[in-house]
């Protein structure tokens, strides 16, 4: 193995056990803005459902999480032989670069951390290169600094939508990277692209869109806040899928999220409630967000955001008047590819959301 690979702790959001302990406060309850789920309530029929699971655990699932395929061939026209279905995202990224065995990856930051992780895990010597904040992220892909990166590697992973900033690509752009360099592998993280309020423009979900060195990774967990069942998928070319389908192991979704994943595809009412909510919040939160003085904000159409305090040194006295109060942010201190003093939040319901505006306002000078 080429480079060390990183301690999980602190890794993730979802963890106010870590600041608590930074700072000194005494455990309590908090609003986890930390976390980029949907605040939605699950839909009825996954509730209605919930009491007949149990008699499903006794038999084993399908070998290739076929209930999972379904959800991708409804919702996005996806057959089943261009889908992996996994135990999260996640999962799927770690198996994929464990088969593939890349040499040198590209991970451009600021970038989700298991994107690093997963390449050094799979064996492969990472390189980085910064992606200006800000910047237009197709305008990025086509930069110079970006090319002479990608010319030396064999595999690039990027996120579009990017956690922790919300900077999407277009198709269009990721397609002609394709093209132009057909031996270097296109590592696609897609686990907020529901979110966004029009996808198409974005999105990698469709059949018109496989190409041989393409990989896309896309999660249900943040959509449908269901963390907790595992719920992801590898989307690729057939002939990809094939030859990563004859090294992949039987039963890694449970039989459980597979009954739910076939069931959300019909949810579709879901969705709109989704978008609803998301327009109304984002208008309310950018404008209240943008107004507060000494705080930058990052633009993006997802549902979290990635902001700045102009003046770094306020950063632990801000996050720990938060915390007092149960709001938890994500700290980004360990983010690489970040300036000092950011942080992210995910929107939760609209009041708190409110209550976290004011609590900044009073908070940041
Ligand atoms: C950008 C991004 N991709 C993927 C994941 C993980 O998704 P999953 O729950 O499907 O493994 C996360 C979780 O935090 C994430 O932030």
């Amino acid at each position: 193995m080429s480079q060390t690979v990183e301690d999980q702790k602190d890794a993730h959001g979802g963890t106010p056990s870590v600041l608590f302990q930074r700072y000194g406060i005494e455990p309590r309850s908090v609003i986890d803005f930390s976390v980029n789920l949907s605040p939605l309530e699950l839909p009825e029929s996954i509730l209605a459902l919930w009491n007949q699971l149990p008699q499903r655990i006794a038999h084993y699932p399908s070998t290739d999480g076929a209930g999972v395929k379904a959800y991708y061939t409804q919702r996005f026209g996806l057959d089943a032989d261009c889908v992996i279905a996994g135990n999260g995202s996640l999962e799927l990224m770690y198996f994929l670069q464990r088969v593939q065995r890349y040499q040198h990856v590209l991970v451009p930051q600021p970038a989700f951390h298991d994107y690093q992780r997963s390449a050094c895990a799979g064996g492969a010597q990472v390189h980085s290169c910064q992606r200006p904040l800000g910047q237009d992220y197709d305008a990025f892909l086509c930069s110079a600094p970006f090319r002479e990166a990608l010319a030396k590697v064999d595999a690039v992973f990027l996120g579009s939508p990017n956690n922790p900033d919300g900077a999407t690509a277009s198709a269009d752009c990721i397609l002609d990277l394709c093209a132009q360099y057909p031996n270097t592998h296109f590592l696609i993280d897609q686990a907020f692209i529901q979110f966004l309020p029009i996808p198409g423009r974005a999105s990698l979900l469709n059949p018109q869109h496989l190409r041989p060195n393409l990989f896309v990774f896309h999660s249900l967990t943040k959509y449908y806040a269901i963390a907790g069942l595992r719920i992801g998928s590898l989307i690729a070319h057939p002939e990809s899928i094939r030859a990563l389908s004859q090294v992949r192991e039987p039963w890694s979704v449970n039989s459980v999220a597979e009954t739910i994943a076939t069931e959300l595809a019909t949810c579709s009412t879901y969705d709109t409630a989704l978008r609803a909510w998301l327009a109304t919040e984002s208008q309310h939160f950018d404008a209240a967000l943008s107004k507060i003085p000494g705080i930058q904000l990052y633009p993006s159409a997802t549902n979290f955001r990635l902001l700045r305090l102009n003046d770094p040194s306020q950063y632990d006295q801000v996050l720990t008047e938060l915390l007092q109060q149960g709001q938890h942010v994500r700290c980004c201190k360990n983010f690489p590819g970040l300036p000092a003093g950011c942080f992210r939040i995910g929107f939760q319901a609209h009041d708190a959301n409110q209550a976290l505006v004011a609590a900044l306002q009073k908070s940041v000078s």
